[in-house]
This record gives C-alpha cells, structure tokens and sequence, in this order.
C-alpha cells in the first residue's frame, strides 16, 4: 500500500533514509506536511528517518546509525552518546558497560557492589555525615553524626560539614556549655598574605632562633628565604596571623610553596604551630614523599585535633582550642639544606568575621549557663566573676562575694564600692541598681527571672521594670515574639535562630519556649529552617534568596513523589531512570503501554469516521484511506511488540513474587493472589496476541479488496459500493483487540501495585 511518492511530491522527505511515505492527518496538522516516512533504513526512525532508533547512534548527521550494545544490566539506559559509550550504572564501567570497577563484583540490576561488601541500593546517606555510604542496607556515620542518613550532628556537636572527618565538631563554648548551634552572624573571612606591596610583616628565623635573610621579589610578588647552611629557615607569620583564631578552627591554613634546590625530603617540623604553652607541628608531605624541586605547590593544613589533619603531638579537642585562642607563633619551613631556596605566596588562613556576608556556620553559638554570657560563654555574668583572677575565659565564674551583695571586676573579683573609678557617672549594669544608702554600691535586684529594675526617684521602693532583651511578662517569665527560651527555667530569652529564612517582621517566626521556627520561607523547613522543603533542593543557608531552595525537577510518575538529593538529582520508583526519571526502564511498564493504547484508540475514532463518511455517501480519497489502513496497522504491530515485552515483565513479576516468598513473608495469601493474576495476565497476553494477528490478517485481505477494487481508481472516491467486504468486521476486531490491550494495561498496574505492597510487607 505504501508508494514510492518522490517523484509525484517534494515533500516525502527522509534524509536519504526512505523512499517512501504514507500521508497522515496528524502529522499535517502538527508540522504543516503530512508525508510520513515509512521503512526507514540504517536503523533510523521518525517521520522523516531523521533520528536513530533508541539504542542506535551515530557520529554525524546522514550517517547510518549503529548499534549501542550497552549492556542490559550495567547500563542505565539502552541509549549510548555520539561516541557509542553507554551510562553506567555505579560500579560499572566500560564502552558498552558490561565490566565491574576495581574493587567491584557481581554485576546484576543495580550495578556491580563493592567487593566483600552488602550494599543495599535503596540506602540514601547524606554524603557529607556518612563514611562509605551504605552497608547492608544501613548508612555508616562519620564519628560525630547521627540519623538514619547520617544527616544529623550527634548531640553536642555542631556543623555537618563533608570536610570534617568527623562530620561534625564539638561544641566548645570554653568547656561552659555543651549546646550550641551553627552561629548565624559570622561569614566567611580569610586572613591572607598575597605579596603583592611588599613583605607584609613576614620575616625569617633559623630553627635556633637567630634572624635570617628574608628577601621579598617586587617582580614575582612573592617572598624568598636563601640558605647558605644546612639549618632549616622558617617564614614566620606577622601579627595578623596570631593571636585569637578561634575563628579558623576545623578550617584550613594554605599557602604556595616552591622549593629550588635541596633536600626536599619533608621534615615532621615543616609548619610549627605555638600558643598557650601548646606547640604543634606537621610534614609539608607525608612521609616518603619529596617536595617537587623548583615547582610551585598549594600547601593544606586542617586546624583541628582529628587524626587525619596529621598534627604532632596529638592534642584533644579542648588543648587545640587552647593553643588556637592564642596563638603564639606560626612558622612555615623555607629552607631544606644548603644552599637551597624557599618561595612562599597566597598565604592563606580561612576564619570568619561577626558581619553579614557567606556563612561561616563552624562559628558556634552557645547556650550558656547562669553565670556566664556570650555568644562562646566567654565571659562571666554581671555579679559573678572568674574563679582563679587572671586565667581568661576558659576558668570557671563564681558569685561575686561582695559584702552587701554587690557585683565585683568578673576578672579580678575586686568588688565594686567607694571605689574611685566608680564616679558618679557610673552606673549599674543589667539586674543590679544603686542602693541610695551606699550609692557606690550595686545590689542585685530583687527580682525574679534576671529582671532589671529602677529605685522610686527620692525614695528608697525598688521595683523591677525592666525585662532583659528579648523577655517579656509582668515578671519576664516568658520570652518576647521573635525570643525563645524559659527564663523561668534559668534559660534566657535568645532571638529565633531561622537562618535568615523567616520574615524578619513577621509574628511567631519561632516557638518561644523551643526556638523551632515555624515560619520559614524561602522553600525551607527544619527546625531552624536550615533544610529545604519536601520537593526543593539547594543551599537553605545561602544568603541570595534566589540561590537557596529550587523545586526538584522530577518526574511525578517516575520519582519518589516530594524529594530529590541535595544536588537535584532526582530518586527514581522502581522500574525508573534518566535524569528526571522520566523513563522507564523496561518499555513494558504498563503506562506506557496505556499511551500507546490511547493513540491507537484515537486514530482508530477517526478511522471509523471516514468509514462512516464513505458509507452514508460522502466521499473519500482512496489514497487517504489507504494512509488510515497502514497507520492502523503500525499501530496494531506496536501494540503486538508492547504485549510480548509486557509478558516479559510478568514473567519478572513472578520471579518477584517467588523471591518474596523465599524471604519468608507471612501474607501467604497475598502473593498466590498475585500469583493467579499474574497467571490471568499471561494468558490474557496470548489470547490479545492471537486476536491482533486475527486483526492483521483481516487488515491483509482489505488491503487486497481495496487493491482490487480500486487499482485503477487512485485520486479517484470510491464508491459506496466498492468499500472492502471486511472493513465492519476489521474494526469490530481491533476494537476488541483494544478492549484487551486495556484491561491488559490495567491488570499490569494492579499487579504491579500488589506486587510492590507485598514486596513492601515483606519487608517488614
Ligand atoms: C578563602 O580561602 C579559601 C582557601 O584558600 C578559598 O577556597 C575561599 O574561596 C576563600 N574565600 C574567600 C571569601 O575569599
Ligand atoms: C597569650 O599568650 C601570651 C604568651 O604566653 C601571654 O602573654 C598572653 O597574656 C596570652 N593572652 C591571652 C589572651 O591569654
Ligand atoms: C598566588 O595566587 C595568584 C592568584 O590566584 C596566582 O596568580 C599566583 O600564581 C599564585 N602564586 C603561586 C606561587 O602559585
Ligand atoms: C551574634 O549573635 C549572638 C546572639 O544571637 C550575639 O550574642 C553576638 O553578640 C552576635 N555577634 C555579633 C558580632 O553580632
């Protein structure tokens, strides 16, 4: 039926893939020509032969398409690049797919698992709080995380940050307080000598201690040390460098290092570290590696105590943070052995500043107990003061002692009273007043809750007025909106900590005794607002707005319905792939077969309608007619070739079934439910099969009839008269055919839900 109509019309158009076209209404209707290629060659497809078919590529456009080969298993998809190289599955590699990675076995559906190892592929670990993602099912947390992904900081850590080894870090808060939270009011800051003016306070020393030649390049913008002798010459930081760095703990000090000439055998003494008493030290390369001669390397220092950041001797925690908090010295080696020559440039110490900008959430904000305050608890509360005088922050505060209740120097304990620094200017701090009858003295006041309060002017009444910031309340028993906390309960009022992810003038933007933000927009959610919603992906504490959370992009039959991973990707159902999960795996899945199944049934309505046309005496051409048939038939021969494969994927349902029950599951009944109706489909399967070829072979003899009949009649109507015998008959037979591809699609579904319920309950 279909006819070499090149010469007769410019617009059967194929790329040189056909000869050949049949005429369809939709086509016209949707591209403005109507000429569809049929019997595309060289493994092409499309109305105009102009792509190749799934599973095929080519290099270039006109070429002939080759097969992908990808392999069923290790390949995500049937579908290979320009190249003929197939996606692999994790674990696999190869062209085509088809071979394990190192340290890799097993090939099967999910790819090839880690040799010697479970791995379950449904476990989904956050990256940054897991080690080696899933075991068995199970995600294996880092040392500091917790949660069924790892996604969360055990209790009294803080900070989920991939970097950290141990996911996250303990709070400090000087060893006051073991609560904390990611401050929200520090961004990241680093503190760099770039070399650019001038030697920017750096100088030489020798391991003695003697001075030593330090040499700045105006030309190459960096700085030099040349050794004459075999004792090794140290850079020593300038000021900015030292002093309090808390700020750049667990973040990296990093410079640029060029060694000419030489031992370049590393030392364990090539970056020192000193303060409070502490000295650490470190190897520019771990041992057995030597410095590259005469090459300009980036050098990387992790500032904390875990065991990987390869500081010697190994401090804990509160001895690191010591020796951070006042930093004494910082010294990076220049010279190894004689006359070699050291260059150093972009040195650079990553720490944080209390101002808005990128977040540095490794600030931590402590909740402190009574007795102390700030944001570290670094400081002693108004009426307490420091244990032993003189030892800073890290010391324990006590009760002032002052007779007469009086509040004392948090630092030296020296109470406040007759004292000549307190003139009359001098006034109370927050909680304490002046007693009118020893006015150098401040007494606590009498009130409950920390609660400020004024004397009656002239009189001796005292009464409490003044809440502290953020609480509220006759006697400031509760925390203000916009606070949380329990005053009542020795827990001062702080203000909602929701990431800058709230309304900054909004009511109730968190929950006044829990701080649990319940306002969080931006398209987060989580406790502090510090998660996207179910749904969206991004970076929830990014300071754009447009930068933070972002709908997941997936499909919504394909996914798991409101989630993607925290880079977008999205997490396929069962049976789904590709980016979106927009396609599935096995061309059996029964939609598809259900869209297939609607298209036929449509061109079949239209079919039947110039049927009719024809009968009640209206015309039609026979060409058209003849286009109508050949479309019906591709139509029936898809739907043949979607109820083989969908016998395919009964038959992997069964084996499904069979596995549940080797596990053991107790819904017995269920699953020879499924079982029977997974029976009842196949035999549907064959029964539908026999009736489409029953339908072909009717469609065959039309076509004859039609011949016949109209051999001489092309371009021309046909009469009424001359309409093929069959035709009735042909579309009685394929609508039943459709009735049963129908229910076929149905029972697919249904069997599939059961089977994933069972499957489900198995688990269980
Ligand atoms: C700070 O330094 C680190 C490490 O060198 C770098 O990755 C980061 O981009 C720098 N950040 C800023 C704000 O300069
Ligand atoms: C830091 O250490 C130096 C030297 O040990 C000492 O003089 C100084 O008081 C210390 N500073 C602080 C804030 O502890
Ligand atoms: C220091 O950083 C600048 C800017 O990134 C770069 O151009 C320069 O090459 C670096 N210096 C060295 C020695 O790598
Ligand atoms: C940061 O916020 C905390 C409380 O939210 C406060 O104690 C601290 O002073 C703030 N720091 C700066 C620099 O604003």
């Amino acid at each position: 039926i279909t006819r070499d109509v090149s010469l007769l019309s410019p617009v059967c158009e194929c790329n040189g893939m056909s000869r050949q076209c049949v005429f369809d209404w939709h086509l016209l209707r949707e591209t403005g020509n109507g000429f569809r290629c049929v019997g595309c060659q060289g493994n092409t497809e499309g109305a105009r032969c102009e792509r190749c078919k799934p599973g095929f590529f080519r290099q270039r456009g006109g070429d002939c398409c080759l097969p992908c080969h990808c392999h069923p298993r290790g390949s995500l998809s049937p579908q290979c690049d320009s190249e003929g190289r197939c996606s692999c599955k994790p674990g696999v590699m190869g062209k085509r797919c088809d071979q394990c990675q190192p340290g890799f076995e097993s090939l099967s559906e999910v790819g090839c698992r880690r040799s010697g190892r479970l791995l379950s592929p449904r476990c989904e670990c956050d990256p940054a709080g897991s080690t080696q993602g899933c075991v068995s099912g199970h995600c294996v947390c880092k040392a500091s995380t917790t949660g069924e992904r790892c996604e969360r900081c055990k209790q009294n850590f803080y900070n989920l940050d991939a970097r950290n080894p141990a996911g996250c870090s303990p709070c400090f808060c000087y060893g006051h307080s073991a609560v904390c939270v990611s401050a929200d009011n520090h961004s990241i800051y680093n503190i760099t000598s770039t070399f650019q003016q001038g030697a920017e306070g750096w100088r030489g020393v020798h391991a003695s201690g003697s001075p030593a030649h330090f040499q700045w390049s105006p030309r190459h913008q960096d700085a030099f040390i040349a050794a004459r002798r075999s004792e090794p010459i140290y850079f020593v930081a300038p000021a900015k460098f030292l002093g309090n760095q808390q700020l750049s703990y667990g973040q990296t000090l990093s410079f640029d290092y060029r060694l000419d000439r030489g031992g370049r055998q590393p030392s364990p003494h090539d970056v020192v570290l000193e303060g409070d008493g502490l000295r650490v030290t470190a190897p520019f390369l771990a041992q057995g590696k030597v410095l590259p001669c005469g090459v300009s390397q980036t050098y990387t220092f992790r500032l904390d105590e875990h065991p990987s950041s390869k500081w010697s001797p190994r401090l804990n925690h509160f001895e690191y943070r010591r020796l951070l908090g006042n930093l004494t010295a910082l010294w990076i080696r220049a010279t190894f052995g004689e006359y070699s020559t050291g260059y150093i440039d972009n040195v650079t110490l990553v720490s944080a500043q209390p101002m808005a900008g990128v977040p540095a959430p490794w600030v931590e904000h402590c909740e402190c107990p009574v007795g102390y305050q700030g944001q570290f608890c670094e400081r002693c509360a108004p009426g307490y003061r420091r244990d032993v005088p003189g030892t800073g922050p890290f010391s324990v505060c006590v009760l002032c002692n002052c007779q007469g209740g009086g509040i004392c120097d948090p630092d030296t304990g020296e109470c406040y009273s007759g004292d000549e620094n307190v003139g009359n200017s001098f006034s109370c701090p927050f909680g304490f007043y002046r007693d009118p009858r020893q006015p150098h003295d401040c007494r606590a006041c009498p009130c409950s809750n920390g609660q400020g309060c004024t004397v009656v002017p002239g009189g001796e009444e005292v009464i409490c007025d003044h809440c502290p910031p953020g609480a509220a309340g006759a006697n400031c028993e509760y925390c203000a909106d916009g606070y949380f906390g329990d005053p009542a309960a020795a827990r001062p009022c702080q203000p909602c900590q929701c990431n800058g992810n709230v309304e900054p003038n909004a009511v109730g933007n968190c929950d006044r005794l829990t701080g649990e933000c319940l306002k969080c927009i931006y398209n987060t959610a989580g406790f502090y607002c510090d998660r996207c919603k179910d749904g969206f992906f991004g970076n929830p504490l990014a300071p754009d707005p447009a930068d933070k959370c972002r709908a997941c992009a997936c499909n919504s039959a394909g996914s798991e319905p409101l989630k993607c991973a925290s880079d977008g990707s999205c997490i396929c159902k069962p049976g789904f792939e590709g980016p979106n999960c927009e396609e599935s795996e096995c061309p059996a899945c029964y939609d598809q077969v259900k869209a297939q199944v609607d298209l036929y049934l449509q061109q079949l309505a239209e079919l039947e309608l110039l049927f009719s046309d024809v009968q009640a005496g209206g015309g039609a051409e026979s060409q058209e007619l003849e286009g109508r048939m050949q479309l019906a038939e591709e139509m029936l021969r898809t739907i043949l070739g979607e109820a083989l494969s969908l016998q395919a994927s009964d038959r992997s349902l069964e084996s499904r079934v069979a596995r549940m029950k080797g596990q053991g599951s107790s819904s017995q009944s269920l699953l020879d439910e499924i079982k029977a109706t997974v029976g009842r489909l196949r035999s549907l399967g064959s029964q539908y099969e026999g009736q489409v070829r029953e339908t072909r072979k009717l469609l065959e003899r039309a076509r004859l009839d039609l011949d016949h009949s109209g051999a001489a009649l092309r371009w021309v109507t046909i009469p009424v008269s001359k309409l093929p015998g069959g035709s009735n008959q042909f579309l009685m037979l394929a609508q039943e055919a459709l009735r049963l591809a129908n229910s076929h699609a149905q029972a697919a579904s249904s069997v599939d839900q059961g089977a994933r319920a069972a499957e489900e309950d198995a688990r269980r």
